[in-house]
């Protein structure tokens, strides 16, 4: 394989912030040094001012993702190139269990789907939405033998996905004694199907009510919940999409006494607010996410917890669903819901913009510094999820994934210019400070500017190992 040196960025990891030079060689580091001296077989790239980042790791993403009678509109191919050309080497998507299979055979399935397609690197959290001695003990070899160390548990979606307390408790007793994590999405299921109900009983069928039926407190009294049955276990415990301060203060709480608490948020929490469900306008099922925006002071605890490390991970929940019905051929998308909210898929895309968005609004405003962008977008979540120090650091030994990312460009958001097969973005019109130049694959160039390098099935499938956060 050739090698390439990146000579005099400015490498920043999660705790360094220095000019160098950095080798790679193989797919990996080789050396980090100044003036480093090598030969004409390699390739070198002046990334004088720049900055040199390890590539993001995506923790929340979902192609090919089957939910209810419709799937996400990105493929493993379209999302992980997208993934790419936002500075993004490595996504954690999900396996489902459903009905008909077992973990392991959910597991089976996404990577043969995911395999000839992934254009970076990629592992799986499996969803367990049924608990037997069966799926405990393929729990555990999924574990030990396929690299898969997470799972993931939704408290919402009654009859659907939901799982029963005393099922979380057995998985989070298990997964925690053994190394792993379970990922809980903590909303309380049957209330929100009750005010759902009851809405559209009422006549109330526009999106902005998808909103209205998923209160805050619900998040906040399933987040307390989630959190005392971790304890009660003994596990840690990752809270996805957390997106309120309902949420967020039983985090922090159950934190500040020693419970090992996790928890992301999502760029789209942090960009946008709950003024946007302000009318009954079929548009607004562009922010038909679960959970859905919140108020201006929910994100005000966000930005603070994101500091303080309340929160560790910004990940995307990247769930795409066309507006436009057909587009590239994808039936029963956001329109699916036009005369009932509760029949839109749930989910926004945003795979492409998280770093560039989160320079901009975090960085730039002052918000992150930027070993703590580095440290939220790639070193965190690869050391939650047992992806480091393969992944989420520049350090000699550690994957060539590596970012050149220029800090002084610009660049206004359009849907037509991503690489998503969703027809629309949250960011439409947007402009935003900072932009992805390069990006390499374990060395490999994989995208240069506007221009693709990268292949299908390129990217590998990563086993993943304990959790290393405390
Ligand atoms: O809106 C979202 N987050 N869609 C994905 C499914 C879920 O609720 O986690
Ligand atoms: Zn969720
Ligand atoms: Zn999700």
């Amino acid at each position: 394989m050739s090698s390439t040196l990146i000579r005099n960025g400015r490498v920043i990891t999660a705790s360094d912030d220095y000019v160098a030079d950095v080798l790679m060689r193989d797919g990996v580091v080789r050396a980090i040094g100044t003036a480093l001296e090598v030969g004409p077989d390699v390739k070198v790239v002046d990334a004088t001012d720049l900055y040199v980042l390890p590539g993001g790791v995506d923790t929340h993403v979902h192609m090919e993702n089957v939910i209810g009678p419709t799937i996400t509109c990105d493929t493993f191919a379209s999302g992980t190139k997208a993934a790419a050309f936002g500075g993004t080497t490595t996504v954690v998507d999900f396996a489902l269990q459903t009905a008909q299979d077992s973990v392991l055979g959910a597991i089976a399935r996404a990577q043969r789907s995911a395999e000839p397609q992934v254009n970076i690197d990629y592992s799986l959290h499996c969803i367990v939405t049924r608990v037997d001695a069966q799926v405990l003990a393929d729990t555990r070899h999924a574990m030990r033998h396929e690299g898969v160390t997470s799972f993931k548990m939704f408290m919402a979606y009654p009859g659907v996905m939901m799982a029963d307390d005393a099922a979380i408790f057995q998985m989070l007793r298990q997964v925690g004694a053994d190394g792993g994590m379970v990922a809980l999405h903590a909303e309380n299921g049957t209330v929100i199907d009750l005010l759902i109900k009851e809405a559209l009983e009422a006549g109330h069928t526009s999106p902005r009510y998808h909103a209205m039926t998923r209160p805050a407190i619900m998040e906040g009294e399933a987040t307390h919940r989630g959190i005392r049955l971790a304890e009660l276990a003994n596990a840690p415990i990752y809270f996805v999409h957390v997106s309120s301060n309902q949420a967020l203060k039983h985090i922090v709480a159950a934190r500040d006494e020693g419970i090992p608490v996790f928890a992301e948020t999502c760029p789209h929490y942090l960009l946008f607010d709950d003024s946007v469900y302000s009318s009954d306008d079929f548009e607004i099922a562009k922010y038909v996410m679960t959970p859905p925006l919140r108020t201006p002071d929910d994100q005000k605890h966000l930005w603070r917890a994101l500091r303080y490390d309340d929160l560790q991970v910004i990940a995307t929940d990247h769930c795409p669903f066309c507006m436009k019905e057909g587009h590239l051929g994808y039936r029963l998308q956001k329109q699916r819901g036009k005369d009932d909210f509760s029949l839109i898929p749930n989910g926004a895309p945003g795979i492409e913009t998280r770093l560039a968005s989160l320079f901009d609004i975090g960085v730039m405003q002052g918000k992150l510094s930027l070993n703590r962008f580095v440290e939220l977008t790639s070193t965190t979540p690869a050391k939650l999820f047992g992806l480091f120090p393969k992944k989420g650091t520049i350090a000699v030994g550690s994957d060539a994934d590596v970012v050149l990312f220029d800090p002084a460009a610009t660049q206004t958001i359009r849907a037509k210019d991503l690489h998503s097969n969703c027809d629309y973005t949250l960011l439409e019109g947007r402009t935003l400070r900072g932009k992805v130049e390069k990006v390499f694959l374990r060395g490999e160039l994989i995208v240069d500017g506007p221009d693709w390098h990268g292949r299908e099935g390129m990217g590998r499938f990563v086993p993943r190992g304990e959790v290393r956060a405390f």
